[in-house]
């Protein structure tokens, strides 16, 4: 007898994660802070049991735990773990496992709030972090003090730029445990862990949930080391909300007929940018010039929904920004809506200008969003919003 064919990831989006909501088609929403036990030894058990969706929500609650099943099955992963947001994934997994004295190597370009995050609070803790340029070949890997770094951090593809970091040469890296914000790809758009690396990590508000309606993070990796973190997380409190795991899990649904919509618009509106007299530069790793085009087509599943271009002065951002239409301006990524911002003023005004410089982030930089809307219109939009300048 033949065996049964694997399904791809678009069909596991849609089969995985059902063993708290069955028979139901839709998602059940587990709103329990608690759960009744029937005795002292049942309640010691719930109580010791790792991630027991059974015993008290912080420690683990079956909407979430569903949600995780997906994204650990599209990761490719024995385990996933859910958190309150991208930031309390990224927090709570670096405090994990690191101590004061430990040491970090992270990508000099990355979202602002893990930035201040390794500035901040982590520096403050004796937990100092080397940055290291992408471009530079082998740069993680020769910034890593043995006995010392317990933490290799990269962004790929980074926000703002679409910088990539190179997997294979940090799956190869051996002592640190190597950590991969991949929310710019999806799980559908690049597997760290295929690679070597030991997490994957998302905001999965973005396009994991895809409807602008859920904030929550999400990592993933083997079972033992998402063990060890669970049971700091427990303790440092970022717990996923069930409801956003709710619209996440129906968000996931549709992920794969998205990203493709998504995809397809993207590499339309990235030509347009690039051959555009108002723009200097358009950062998408799709296109042939963006200078780690090799590394996106080797990596990469999909080139993605994300890019940024530049029209070189903050006036020319604001006039673009003022005139869209059926673009919006906010923040985040990944939803219906194709949004526009201008970093340098929002997601990274955080930085100093030297800081701002050292990343790119420069004045005239603006960050699209590719949404859902029809192409054509999108395209319209955009040449319309670029012929005010
Ligand atoms: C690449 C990346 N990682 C992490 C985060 C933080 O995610 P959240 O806002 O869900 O905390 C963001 C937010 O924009 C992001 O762009």
């Amino acid at each position: 007898m033949s065996e049964a064919p694997t399904p791809s990831p678009a069909t596991r989006a849609i089969t995985a994660g059902r063993a708290s909501s069955a028979p139901s088609l839709a998602p059940a929403l587990w709103a329990s802070s608690t759960w009744e036990s029937e005795s002292l030894d049942d309640a010691h058990r719930r109580a010791t049991a790792a991630r027991h969706d059974g015993f008290y929500s912080r420690y683990a609650n079956p909407t979430v735990t569903s949600f995780e099943d997906v994204i650990a099955e599209l990761e490719g992963a024995e385990r996933a773990l859910a958190f309150a947001s991208g930031m309390g994934a990224i927090a709570s997994t670096v405090l994990a496992l690191c101590s004061t004295g430990s040491h970090i190597v992270a990508q000099r370009q990355l979202y602002a709030g893990t930035l201040a995050f390794l500035q901040g609070p982590c520096a403050r803790l004796g937990i100092d972090t080397t940055f290291v340029d992408v471009n530079e070949p082998g740069a993680f890997a020769a910034a890593v003090e043995p006995g010392r770094t317990m933490v290799v951090l990269a962004e790929t593809p980074s926000n703002p730029r679409l910088e990539l970091a190179d997997l294979d040469e940090l799956g190869s890296i051996k002592g640190p445990f190597t950590v991969v914000d991949s929310t710019f790809a999806t799980p559908l758009g690049q597997r760290p862990l295929d690679h070597g690396v030991d997490v994957s990590l998302h905001s999965a508000t973005k396009g994991i949930a895809g409807h602008n309606d859920a904030t929550l993070g999400v990592i993933s990796g083997d079972e033992d080391l998402l063990d060890e973190i669970w049971s700091y997380a427990v303790l440092h409190g970022a717990t996923p909300s069930p409801f956003d795991a709710l619209n996440a899990l129906r968000g996931v649904r549709t992920l794969a007929v998205r990203t493709r919509q998504q995809n397809d618009s993207a590499r339309s509106i990235a030509v347009m940018l690039a051959d555009h007299p108002a723009v200097t530069t358009t950062h998408y790793p799709g296109l042939s010039e963006h200078p780690q085009h090799a590394i996106a087509s080797a990596q990469l599943l999909q080139y993605g929904t994300m890019m940024s271009f530049d029209v070189g002065l903050r006036d020319n951002a604001a006039t673009v920004l003022d005139a869209v239409r059926v673009c919006r301006v906010a923040t985040s990524l990944g939803g219906p809506e194709t949004l526009l911002c201008h970093p340098a003023t929002s997601t990274h005004a955080s930085l100093t200008p030297d800081e701002q410089e050292a990343t790119g982030v420069t004045s005239g930089l603006i960050r699209l969003s590719v949404g859902l809307e029809e192409t054509v219109d999108i395209l319209a939009d955009l040449e319309h919003a670029l012929s005010t300048i």
